[in-house]
């Protein structure tokens, strides 16, 4: 376990923000340029396995602190902020040490992966005192902020059904990397993608709570060895070891009487490549975003009947992108800020409880109830 000396910001919240980030892959050099990029912030630690890189990202951005286990980086003093951006299974460990060190946690997707873990995070961030966030960055997309806008300022009646899903052709992360080994991914497409489709719904519907979850989960194309996002890497993969599921559909109920058809693939052979989706359904009016290949335009429509015949309207709005650093941005200002006891992960546990109960519906083949 890492040290437990208190860092600096509880002296001076308001001065400089010391950041260590754990991950050298696509997400932490996105943490890593996006805390570096904030005034008063410096990233004064980097931690991961891939030495070559480590030295390279540690040269660029001249951070002084570099090592190969996260071990290491909570245990340095001085850091605020801990950033993790590592494989699932490590969110819960470090969140912890980091949490119980005095550091405040910014987190990757998924939170844990199961609720015990969640739920641990959540207390180790009350026990101390400090922030625990989760890189929920395709909520702060610019047509989904719209929507709820929308839903706010003129609304769609009561919505009583919706369907969200993320449906990819040939889109397996790392096939035979951690991403499709159970021990270090918690799963495969559900536990991957899940988490912003269902952080951006529940945030569209106003934050209901979901009450009983049935589910189903399909590894066939992964198995088989199709359906790779790097077809090289498919080819010269002969492992075989692929241990989750790369397609997941469940039902949900939530606790407003209302229910959500989920789907999430990460391949399929079909006209699917990368398609989110997110259908409201109201009594007058119905509201849907779909965003295929990560359209930036054109990806709303709300329909509604006007003078007795049905109207699409089209939103004029346009996705800048750059998700991550508003998320990041947001995270510091909660720092700052210091009302750290809104901004405990709830939201986020609420999230791994909703995909942990589609888990156990798939294996126990019943539905499953989380407000028991
Ligand atoms: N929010 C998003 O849009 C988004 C996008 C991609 C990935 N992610 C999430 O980010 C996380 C990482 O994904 P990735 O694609 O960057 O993975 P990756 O495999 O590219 O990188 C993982 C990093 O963790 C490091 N690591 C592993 N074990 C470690 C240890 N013991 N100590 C220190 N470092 C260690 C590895 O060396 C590597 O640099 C995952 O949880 C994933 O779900 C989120």
């Amino acid at each position: 376990m890492a040290s437990t000396s208190r860092p600096s910001a509880d002296a001076a919240p308001a001065d400089v923000l010391r950041v260590g980030v754990v991950g050298l892959g696509y997400a932490g050099t996105t943490h890593l340029t996006s805390f570096a990029a904030i005034p008063g912030v410096e990233v004064i630690a980097l931690a991961g396995k891939e030495a070559p890189r480590l030295a390279l990202l540690g040269a660029e951005h001249s951070i002084p602190h570099l090592f190969a286990d996260w071990q290491q980086l909570v245990a340095l003093p001085e850091l605020d902020i801990v950033s993790i951006a590592t494989p699932n299974a490590l969110h819960h460990p470090i969140a912890v040490a980091a949490l119980a060190a005095g550091k405040h946690v910014f987190c990757e997707k998924p939170l844990a992966l199961h609720t015990t873990e969640a739920e641990e995070m959540v207390q180790a961030a009350k026990d101390n005192d400090r922030v625990l966030e989760v890189a929920f960055n395709h909520r702060r997309r610019a047509d989904v902020q719209f929507a709820r806008r929308y839903l706010d300022e003129v609304g769609i009646g009561r919505i009583y059904h919706s369907r969200a899903s993320w449906k990819r052709r040939a889109g397996i992360p790392g096939l035979f990397s951690w991403f499709t080994n159970k021990t270090m991914a918690g799963g495969g497409a559900l536990i991957d993608l899940g988490p912003h489709v269902l952080d951006s719904l529940l945030f569209l519907l106003g934050e209901p709570r979901v009450v009983a979850v049935s589910a189903v989960t399909h590894g066939e194309l992964g198995r088989a060895g199709h359906g790779a996002m790097d077809r090289q890497e498919q080819m010269m993969s002969d492992s075989g070891a692929f241990e989750v599921e790369d397609l997941a559909s469940a039902l949900f109920r939530l606790d407003d009487g209302s229910s959500v058809a989920f789907e999430i693939s990460w391949a399929g052979h079909t006209v699917d490549d990368e398609d989110i989706s997110i259908e409201l359904l109201g009594v007058d009016a119905g509201l849907r975003l779909f965003v295929p290949r990560y359209a930036s335009d054109d990806t709303l429509r709300l329909y509604r009947d006007v003078a007795g015949a049905p109207v699409t309207i089209i939103p004029e709005v346009h996705v800048p992108g750059g998700e991550h650093p508003l998320v990041i941005a947001e995270f510091v200002n909660a720092v700052r800020g210091g009302d750290w006891a809104a901004h405990r992960g709830d939201f986020a546990l609420h999230r791994t409880a909703v995909l942990d109960a589609c888990y156990r519906s798939a294996a126990e083949g019943r539905e499953v109830r989380l407000d028991s």
